[in-house]
């Protein structure tokens, strides 16, 4: 029998894909899937650097394996955080693979299995994209990622990914566009496009294409029915871009818009290059465009310098947009960045009650947000089926879960449902017109 592999991913969706990526290859080398970590020969751990706790978690997991006979590597932004020295300090790892490396997974197990340890990591150079060729093998059978860009050249204050993800490069459109046809042709109702900020897509490519031109071309594929994005950066939110997602049907009325504060003081502190202002004013032109958007967003809290009134500033910006969803974060200095050098001046305790007075202005706004769907007729692709309470598990086009007593025969279909009910994080609805 192969040897059997089992990916354990932290971080964002980048990783999740990334995982999609490495198990392609796996598979295509020959190696098996294991259904559990107990039944694997070879642990993978693709990993997260953006705050202390994942790295945290990654080294807690290192040492549970260091007594094993199985093959454990490190893969994704620890591994190219540290690279050899996370070999040095956990000798039984026997691979350390970077974002921008993944696709040697299989030499690295293969030498594994011959005892060989690897080390593949980036330089964070401007390296292209050339991953085209390569298989992936996707956990979900309607819903696919596609990566159009790799890295982040913004340097936000705070933060690691570029120095871990490398500099920004996307991806020739001609290439994005031929994977979403042939995710099409195999059957993928949805597609999502992947970058750190995917609407500085087109910068540094010889043809002349922006984020909007990109989304105008894909919707011209059959098939593919629904198109969403993932995360886009107010700083480039166009007018342009606003026009194109607030007029092309199949973009999804669902926009994740980090503002990460709502004081423009710690704005600039943060590298994030805009106001406030005009970030509202973004939020503003979208929903009146005539469509329900449903927005998300990041916010950091006790960041260096931050003040009760710039706190509350943020807090009044939540209200103000009404967001269907936050995730909100206690700032955490990270080596490399900027903001590292300077004092982390706000006592975790007052970080802490920050977050938790957040939370709690946000879930009074998500509990509104959520019953505002009860009585309406929604459009759900079902993905999922729990055979043993008999139903159908699927989003709408905002992204929010709904479960619907029904049959398997609805999986990969567009359905209309009526919301019946509405928890926090779920609806619940019946086929429409019974
Ligand atoms: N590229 C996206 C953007 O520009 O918002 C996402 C970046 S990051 C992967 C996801 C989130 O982690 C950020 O939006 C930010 O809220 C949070 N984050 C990043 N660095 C952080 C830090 N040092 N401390 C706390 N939260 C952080
Ligand atoms: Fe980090 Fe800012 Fe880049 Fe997002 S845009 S990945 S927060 S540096
Ligand atoms: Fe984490 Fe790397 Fe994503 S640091 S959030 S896994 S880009």
């Amino acid at each position: 029998m192969a040897p059997r592999f089992f990916i354990k991913t932290f971080g964002c969706q980048m990783n999740e894909h990334d995982s999609e990526k490495m198990a392609g290859v796996l598979l295509s080398c020959g190696f098996e899937r294991a259904e559990s970590e107990k039944e694997a020969e070879v642990i993978i751990l693709n990993t997260c650097a953006v705050r202390e706790k994942p790295v945290n978690k990654v080294y807690s997991e290192l040492g549970r394996f260091k007594k094993t006979d199985k093959i454990v590597g490190v893969c994704g932004c620890v591994a190219q955080k540290e690279k050899k020295r996370l070999m040095e300090r956990m000798p039984h790892v026997k691979f350390v693979i970077g974002p921008r490396n993944i696709y040697k997974i299989g030499e690295a197990v293969s030498k594994a299995f011959e005892g060989k340890k690897s080390l593949f990591v980036e330089q964070n150079g401007r390296c292209p994209i050339t991953d085209l060729s390569y298989p992936v093998s996707r956990n979900n059978p309607y819903r696919a990622y596609i990566t159009i860009m790799e890295g982040c050249d913004n340097f936000c204050s705070y933060c690691i990914v570029p120095f871990v993800r490398g500099r920004e490069v996307s991806r020739p459109s001609r290439d994005i566009l031929e994977e979403a046809r042939r995710l099409a042709d195999e059957g993928y109702r949805e597609i999502t496009l992947l970058g750190q900020n995917v609407n500085s897509y087109g910068k540094g490519l010889e043809e002349k294409i922006d984020f909007a031109k990109l989304l105008e071309k894909l919707h011209e594929i059959d098939g593919i029915e629904w198109i969403r994005f993932i995360t886009s950066h107010p700083k480039d939110f166009s007018e342009r871009l606003i026009e194109a997602v607030t007029t092309l049907p199949k973009v999804c009325e669902y926009i994740h818009l980090p503002a990460q504060s709502g004081s423009d003081r710690i704005l600039e502190l943060m590298n994030r290059k805009y106001t406030r202002q005009k970030y509202l004013e973004i939020i503003e032109k979208i929903k009146g465009a005539g469509k329900y958007f449903a927005f998300t967003s990041d916010f950091i809290v006790g960041f260096p310098t931050e003040t009760e009134e710039d706190f509350e500033m943020t807090l009044d910006l939540i209200k103000e947009v009404e967001y269907e969803g936050v995730f909100a974060f206690v700032y955490n200095p990270r080596e490399f960045t900027k903001a590292c050098s300077w004092e982390d001046d706000i006592p975790l305790q007052v970080k802490k009650e920050r977050l938790k007075r957040l939370l709690e202005v946000q879930d009074e706004i998500t509990q509104k947000m959520s019953k505002s769907y009860i009585g309406r007729v929604v459009d759900v692709l079902f993905e999922d089926f729990d055979e043993e309470n008999g139903e159908l598990l699927g989003r709408t086009r905002t992204f929010k879960m709904v479960k619907v007593k029904g049959d398997k025969s609805h999986l990969g279909n567009i359905v209309k449902i009526k919301i019946t009910d509405a928890k926090m994080y779920e609806l619940r609805g019946e086929m429409a017109g019974r």
